[in-house]
């Protein structure tokens, strides 16, 4: 059987490319993961520019610490970071910046930065004249493993985070390693969590390579992030090629969410990073597939040695005592939270438990007892 995640060679001596081959209408694209290749940006964009045209949306933070990618000099708009870009005021302005760049249907739009400038820019490309290219240069951990391959767009609403988006793919995208040595330790740690929960959907080998090397992946070394950003890519890119659009088997990809979403909830948005929330949530979710599905004590304590090894919390106690967040986190909250998860089924929350390296069962439901004993 052909796979659809294949690796061709090289584009440097030392980056990897992972093809993402979707099902349907949409083109493969290819995610080259490696030091240095955001700078093959603007001539890689400008191949995929039918009219020659192409413009940068960048975070203001990232320009100021790495400079345009390869130099770029074509219109730039750049913005301050963080989920406050994912509205629809700064939407209107990345469209107005679009017109106001002369681009077209055959435009390609650069979008470089964090999960957030990455969102923001796909969403604004895929509704630009009803849609031209985008190429991602994701500038954090979180969205080199995570945001920047799949092809889910969106900002937020004040009734929750992500509700108005788009499924738009790019064209390509460039895993620049280097440009990850600048992240706060908070932001490179948040997107450790996402990284866990990948080598523990990829299977035994996957998660036995990231254990072997936690400790260097932490202290950022050049090598292990090159193995794990294009492990992650290579296991996003076969979950998502199977199911572009998230029908079924793309929901895998929600381990440890619901729970996270939960915490993240309770807490407050902002108060608990992310990756953190789905950490704890790897965490419980694990603890869940062993009471309720007799799954193995050992993917338990895997998931919490491997937290531990990345400095992240692995229980509610360690995640209440870390954050200060002893009042908001109590069981009833975090049952409420539950309800918040904008992936479940109207209804009961549905989780998505690991019954080994590798395998997930998706869509469970879980008793209030149980999620009182998780919780507590
Ligand atoms: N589309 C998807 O499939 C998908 C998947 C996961 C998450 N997301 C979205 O991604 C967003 C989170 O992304 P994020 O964690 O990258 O956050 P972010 O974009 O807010 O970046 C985090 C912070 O890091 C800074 N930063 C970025 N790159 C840096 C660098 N190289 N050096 C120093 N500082 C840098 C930014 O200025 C910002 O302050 C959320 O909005 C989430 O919804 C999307
Ligand atoms: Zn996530």
């Amino acid at each position: 059987m052909s796979s659809p995640v294949g690796d061709s060679d090289a584009a440097s001596d030392e980056a990897q490319t992972v093809r993402v081959a979707l099902t349907g209408d949409a083109a493969p694209y290819d995610v080259t993961v490696g030091p240095g290749v955001a700078a093959q940006g603007p001539a890689l964009a400008a191949g995929f520019a039918a009219d020659g045209r192409t413009a940068l949306v960048a975070d203001e933070r990232v320009l100021g610490l790495h400079g345009a990618p390869g130099g770029f000099d074509a219109p730039a708009l750049s913005l301050a970071g963080g989920e406050q870009v994912k509205t629809f005021p700064v939407l209107e302005q990345v469209l107005d910046f679009c017109a106001a760049s002369k681009l077209s249907r055959g435009s390609v739009l650069l979008a470089f930065g964090g999960g957030t400038i990455g969102d923001l820019t796909g969403l604004a490309a895929s509704l630009f004249k009803r849609g031209l290219s985008v190429v991602q240069i994701p500038t954090t951990l979180l969205a080199q493993v995570d945001a920047s391959v799949g092809g889910k767009t969106a900002v937020n609403l004040a009734s929750g985070k992500n509700l108005a988006g788009t499924f738009h793919q790019p064209s390509a995208v460039l895993c620049d390693t280097t440009l990850l040595g600048t992240l706060s330790d908070g932001e490179y740690e948040s997107g450790l969590g996402e990284v866990l929960k990948t080598a523990i959907l990829a299977g035994e080998d996957e998660l036995s390579t990231l254990e072997a090397c936690a400790a260097a992946l932490l202290a950022r070394d050049p090598e292990a992030l090159q193995g794990t950003v294009t492990m992650c890519v290579r296991t996003k890119a076969r979950v998502v090629a199977s199911d572009p659009l998230e029908r079924g088997p793309r929901r895998s990809l929600n381990l440890g969410h619901t729970f996270g979403h939960a915490i993240e909830h309770a807490a407050g948005y902002g108060q608990v990073p992310h990756g953190v929330a789905v950490g704890v949530g790897l965490a419980l979710a694990a603890r869940a597939s062993a009471m309720v599905m007799g799954s193995p004590n050992a993917l338990v304590e895997r998931t919490m040695d491997g937290l531990r090894h990345f400095g992240l919390p692995a229980t509610m106690d360690e995640l209440r005592s870390r954050y200060g967040l002893g009042a908001a986190l109590q069981t009833d909250a975090l049952i409420s939270g539950l309800g918040h998860d904008k992936k479940g089924a109207v209804g009961a929350p549905e989780f998505v438990l690991p019954t080994r390296p590798g395998h997930v069962e998706l869509g469970v439901a879980l008793d209030p007892t149980i999620l009182e004993t998780l919780f507590a």
